[in-house]
C-alpha cells in the first residue's frame, strides 16, 4: 500500500487572505461542504480570534462537517488558543493549529522577543492546547528563513509538549526545491522526537514554486501538504490543491504515495471557489483552467484523435470536466432540476429550491440550453447571498453611438421604492452612477470584469465588480443573458456585501 499524504485545505483561512476574497458565513459553509465531498483530510476553517465573523464561521463549519477534521488557527497567547478551542470544540474531529514566527527578521521586527522566549511560549501554548485536544498542529512561521538550530529547538519543544503535526511553512515563498527538500531531510534527522509527529509543509507561491516545493518535501518525508483550491492565498497564493493531488496521482513512478481526495470533484470545487471569491481562474491554469485540456494546433488535434495518450497525461473526466455539460432546458421540471442540483453537490431547503427553480425557469425562457455553470450561478447568486438592503426592481438603459447613455433604475432600499435616472460615459457608467444616487453609497469601483459563463451569443455574461470603502474591499457578482443587467446585479450584490461588512465592523 502506498503511503498516505494528508491534504490540509486552507482555502477558508489562508485563501481568504487573498486581497478581496472575503466570504460570508453561508459561503464558507458551502465551500466547507464541498471540501468534505472532495474528501480532504483537514479543513482549516478560520482564525477565530481575528474577528467575530471568523469565530462564527469556524463554529458553524465545526457543527456541519462530519468526516474531515476541522482546524482553527491561533497564535501562541492563551486568549487565542482558548478562543480557537471555543470555536472548534463542536467539531467531530477538532484540531488546534498554533503558530509562532522563528526567523530572526520576524523576531527582531515583529515579535520583538528573544529566542529563549519563543521556545518557552511555543511549549506553553502547545501544553495549553493539549488540555483541550490531543490533535495539535504547530507551525514555525517563516521557517525557511530561520536559523536551523533555533528552528529545530522550537520544533523539539513543540513535539515534547504534545504537538502531533509539525508544519514547516515557506511563508514568503522564498525557498527553491533542492533547498526545501534538504531542509525537510535535515529536520527529520535533527529534531529529537520528530518521528512521533507528522511533518507538514505550507508553501507560498511568490516565486511560482509552491507546488514544486510541496512535492519535493513529500519526497523527503513530509506526509501532510497544506494547500488551497485554485492556489488562492496571501499575495501570490499557496500551493494549489488540485495540482498537488494530480501530480501525486499522475507521477506514481516518482511519487509512490496516495491522497484520499476524489479528483472527479476538483473541477466543481474550483468553479465554486472562483464564483464565491470572485477570483477568476486563469484559462491556462493547470488542471482546472478552461484551456487545460484544449488542443489547438493541428498536430496535437490529430494526435489526440488517434490516441489520447499522445498529448494528454490525464483525462478531463478524471478531474470532473465532462464534455457533455448540457443539462436542462425550458421543459425540464422540478424533479430534474433538483436531481441536477444534487449531482452538483447542492442540497437546498424546500424554500431555496423553489426560489432557485423560479430563477431557472426565467433563465430558460431567455436561453434555450442551461449548463451546469448556469445552475451554479443561480445558486451562488440567489441562495448564498448576504442579507439584501438594496434590491433591483427594474432597469432600463438607452445607449448607442448617437445618444447620451442614460439609465433609469428602480430599486427597493430598506423596503422603500426609489426611482432615479442618470447619464454616464457608457451604459454601465450611467447605471452605476444612478444606483449610487439611489443608494447614497460612497464605495469606489476598483475593478470591473465580464466573462461568458457558457458558449454562444445567448450565453450568460458573468460580471465581477470590486468595490472599496474606507480600506475595505468586497467582490460582487451577477449573471444574466444581458450584460448590463448582469453588471447591475453585480454592483448591487457588492453594495449589499459592503453594507453587511459595515454592520460587522465597528467604526467603519
Ligand atoms: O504562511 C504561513 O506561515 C501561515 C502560517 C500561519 C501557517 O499561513
Ligand atoms: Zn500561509
Amino acid at each position: 500500500m502506498r503511503e498516505l499524504v494528508k491534504i490540509f485545505d486552507t482555502t477558508l483561512r489562508d485563501g481568504e487572505q487573498s486581497p478581496g476574497a472575503t466570504m460570508n458565513i453561508a459561503e464558507k459553509v458551502r465551500i466547507a461542504e464541498q471540501l468534505e465531498k472532495l474528501n480532504v483530510d483537514i479543513i482549516e476553517a478560520g482564525f477565530p480570534i481575528s474577528s467575530e465573523g471568523d469565530f462564527e464561521a469556524v463554529k458553524t463549519i465545526s457543527r456541519t462537517i462530519k468526516r474531515s477534521e476541522v482546524a482553527a488557527l491561533a497564535r501562541t497567547n492563551p486568549k487565542d488558543v482558548d478562543r480557537a478551542w471555543e470555536a472548534v470544540k463542536g467539531a467531530k474531529s477538532p484540531r488546534l493549529h498554533i503558530f509562532v514566527s522563528t526567523s530572526d527578521i520576524h523576531l527582531k521586527h515583529q515579535l520583538k522577543k528573544s529566542k529563549e522566549e519563543v521556545i518557552r511560549i511555543a511549549a506553553r501554548s502547545v501544553a495549553r492546547a493539549k488540555r483541550y485536544t490531543p490533535n495539535i498542529e504547530f507551525s514555525a512561521m517563516d521557517a525557511t528563513r530561520s536559523d536551523i538550530d533555533f528552528l529545530s529547538a522550537v520544533m523539539e519543544a513543540a513535539v515534547q509538549s504534545g504537538a502531533t503535526t509539525i508544519n514547516i511553512p515557506d511563508t514568503v515563498g522564498y525557498a527553491i526545491p533542492s533547498e526545501f527538500g534538504a531542509l525537510i531531510r535535515t529536520l527529520r534527522q535533527k529534531v529529537r522526537g520528530i518521528e512521533k509527529a507528522i511533518l507538514s509543509v505550507h508553501c507560498h507561491n511568490d516565486l511560482g514554486l509552491a507546488v514544486a516545493n510541496s512535492l519535493v518535501a513529500v519526497q523527503n518525508g513530509a506526509r501532510q501538504v497544506e494547500c488551497t483550491i485554485n492556489g488562492i492565498g496571501e499575495r501570490a497564493g499557496n500551493a494549489s490543491l488540485e495540482e498537488v493531488v494530480m501530480a501525486i496521482r499522475t507521477r506514481k513512478d516518482l511519487l509512490p504515495f496516495h491522497t484520499r481526495v476524489f479528483p472527479k470533484h476538483l473541477f466543481t470545487t474550483s468553479r465554486l471557489v472562483s464564483k464565491i471569491t470572485g477570483m477568476a481562474v486563469q484559462p491556462n491554469k493547470a488542471i482546472v483552467g478552461a484551456n487545460a485540456f484544449a488542443h489547438e494546433s493541428g498536430i496535437h488535434q490529430d494526435g489526440i484523435l488517434k490516441e489520447k495518450l499522445t498529448y494528454e497525461i490525464m483525462t478531463p473526466e478524471s478531474v470532473g470536466i465532462s464534455k457533455s455539460s448540457l443539462v436542462l432546458g425550458k421543459l425540464s421540471g422540478r424533479h430534474a432540476f433538483r436531481e441536477r442540483l444534487k449531482d452538483l453537490g447542492y442540497r437546498l431547503s424546500t424554500a431555496d429550491l423553489e426560489l432557485a427553480f423560479r430563477q431557472f425557469k426565467q433563465l430558460a425562457d431567455k436561453k434555450r440550453e442551461i449548463y451546469d455553470e448556469d445552475i451554479e450561478s443561480i445558486v451562488v447568486e440567489e441562495i448564498l447571498r448576504v442579507p439584501r438592503r438594496f434590491k433591483l426592481v427594474y432597469i432600463n438603459v438607452i445607449a448607442g453611438n448617437v445618444t447620451v447613455p442614460t439609465a433609469t433604475v428602480q430599486m427597493e432600499v430598506d423596503g422603500q421604492l426609489m426611482l432615479e435616472a442618470g447619464f454616464g460615459d457608457g451604459p454601465v457608467d450611467a447605471t452605476f452612477k444612478t444606483i449610487k444616487k439611489i443608494t447614497r453609497t460612497k464605495s469606489k469601483l476598483l475593478q470591473f470584469a465580464i466573462n461568458a459563463i457558457t458558449i454562444g451569443t445567448e450565453a450568460q455574461g458573468e460580471v465581477t465588480v470590486k468595490l472599496e470603502e474606507k480600506g475595505q474591499t468586497v467582490i460582487g457578482q451577477g449573471a444574466d443573458t444581458d450584460v448590463i443587467v448582469a453588471s447591475t446585479k453585480a454592483y448591487i450584490n457588492a453594495l449589499n456585501k459592503m453594507e453587511f461588512r459595515k454592520q460587522k465592523l465597528v467604526g467603519m
